[in-house]
C-alpha cells in the first residue's frame, strides 16, 4: 500500500502556502513600488525628490519626499491617503483603494524616509 500523498492534495497545499508567503512577505512592497512607479513617479521622481519628468511643467512643483518634516507631520499616512484621493493643486485625484495607497505609503516610507 502506498503512503504517498496524492498529487492533487500536494498541489493544493503548495498553492496555499505560496499564496500565504506572497501575501505576508511579498505583495505590499512589490505592489507599492509598482503602483508608485506607475502613478506617482512621473511627477514625484524615482527618488521622491519631486524631479520626475513631468515636474518641471508643474506650478508649484511637488516637494521632496526625503525631507524629514514631511514624515514627521501628524498622521502622515492619513495626509497621504487624503492627498491621493482628493488631489491638490497640480496633482490629480486618483481612484485607488486604501489598501493600494497603504502599499504605496509602505514603499515610500521604506525608500524615502530618512
Ligand atoms: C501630475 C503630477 C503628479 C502625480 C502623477 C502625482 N503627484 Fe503628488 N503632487 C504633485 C504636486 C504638484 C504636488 C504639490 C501640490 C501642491 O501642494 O500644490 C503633490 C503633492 C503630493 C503630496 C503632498 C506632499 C508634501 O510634500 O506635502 C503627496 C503625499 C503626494 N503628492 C503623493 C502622491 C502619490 C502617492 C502619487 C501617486 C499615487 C502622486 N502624488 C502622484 C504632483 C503629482
Amino acid at each position: 500500500m502506498s503512503k504517498s500523498v496524492p498529487y492533487g492534495v500536494t498541489a493544493v497545499v503548495l498553492t496555499v502556502v505560496l499564496c500565504t508567503i506572497h501575501t505576508v512577505y511579498g505583495s505590499d512592497e512589490g505592489e507599492g513600488k509598482a503602483l508608485y512607479e506607475e502613478k506617482c513617479m512621473i511627477c514625484h521622481g524615482q527618488n521622491g525628490k519631486g524631479d520626475g519628468p513631468a515636474a518641471a511643467a508643474l506650478s508649484p512643483p511637488p516637494k521632496d519626499f526625503n525631507r524629514p518634516e514631511f514624515w514627521n507631520q501628524k498622521d502622515v499616512d492619513q495626509v497621504i491617503i487624503n492627498q491621493v484621493k482628493k488631489g491638490k493643486g497640480a496633482m490629480p485625484a486618483f481612484s485607488l483603494s486604501d489598501d493600494e495607497i497603504k502599499a504605496i505609503i509602505g514603499f515610500m516610507s521604506k525608500t524615502f524616509k530618512k
